[in-house]
């Protein structure tokens, strides 16, 4: 007699970002879980950056897009090619004149040739050894972060890596505009929006993640799709900033203060705990 099979459930595997990403989320996710819903279908992360909250969580089935093109290639790399990717990490070196060779290859026009698992090594790779972790473009979409001093960088984390590729094993990952997830969503998905905060002083404001910016024309936009998102009955839980506009485009909705040290400031005495907020438009 054929016994039947019970399908065996593959324990999710700790891991944390591969990247560092300005305003990644590490240090808020006691309170980002807390205030996640407890019930959903389906998880969407539109702009991903580092995925604390995704790696954190590794929910199923998840949906994660960002506009940031290199970005999306380095996630699928390491979904898809990851013991490639750590071949060819293995053999970077931390130097200066190699650091800004490297840097500079997205300045000649054989770079939109590179293999997608090379372009991943170098993402990664800038990443770890670059000016405080910084990803920033100039307006030809070009890496400007000059080198960052370690005393030994950890350009090559296997063990993360692995576990970071298992956890995106069944996940889609997608390069777009954040409005773009207005099409896929349904009645009681759950989708946690991280934008580039809206500015709260003039030397606070750090949005160059890509050549675009993100403005607070874009601001109101993401906050009239998230109305839009409520009338249909889908979940979303917002971060931001503690700014008079966040506040005023949210009203309608739950709006906690949390605090979180930030160190991307121009003058670092102004480095320290601020006050950002989470909107969700449930209760749990
Ligand atoms: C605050 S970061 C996300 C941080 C992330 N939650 C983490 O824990 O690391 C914002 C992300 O939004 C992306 N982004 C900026 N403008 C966008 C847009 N218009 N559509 C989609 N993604 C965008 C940036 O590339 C960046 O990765």
């Amino acid at each position: 007699m054929l016994k039947k099979t019970v399908p065996i459930p593959i324990a999710n595997v700790a891991c944390k970002p591969f990247l560092k990403w300005v305003g990644g989320k590490t240090q808020l996710l006691p309170q980002l879980i807390a205030r996640s819903p407890k019930q959903f279908e389906r998880y969407f992360e539109p702009f991903i950056g580092g995925g604390a909250l995704f790696f954190r969580l590794q929910p199923q089935p998840a949906f994660i897009s960002d506009i940031n093109p290199e970005l999306i290639n380095c996630y699928k790399v390491v979904r898809d090619d990851v013991h490639s990717l750590i071949k060819d990490l293995s053999q970077h070196i931390y130097e200066k004149d190699y650091y800004y060779a490297l840097r500079n290859a997205d300045r000649s026009a054989e770079f939109s040739q590179w293999p997608a698992t090379q372009r991943a090594s170098r993402l990664l790779y800038l990443n770890k050894t670059c000016f405080n972790g910084l990803y920033r473009v100039n307006a030809a979409g070009q890496f400007n972060v000059p080198i960052g001093r370690y005393r030994n960088p950890k350009i090559l984390d296997e063990k993360n890596l692995l576990a970071c590729s298992q956890a995106l094993r069944h996940t889609q990952i997608i390069q777009a505009e954040f409005t773009a997830i207005e099409q896929s969503v349904r009645k009681d998905d759950f989708v946690y929006f991280d934008p580039p905060y809206a500015p709260i002083s003039e030397t606070s404001d750090f949005t160059s993640y890509t050549k675009q910016g993100f403005d607070s024309a874009m601001q109101e936009t993401l906050s009239q799709l998230c109305k839009t998102l409520d009338q249909q009955g889908v979940k979303f839980m917002v971060s931001n900033s503690n700014a008079p506009l966040v506040l005023d485009l949210y009203k309608e909705f739950n709006i906690t203060f949390v605090e979180a040290s930030r160190t991307i400031n121009s003058k670092s005495a102004k480095r320290g705990k601020i006050k950002e907020v989470l909107i969700t438009n449930y209760r749990r």
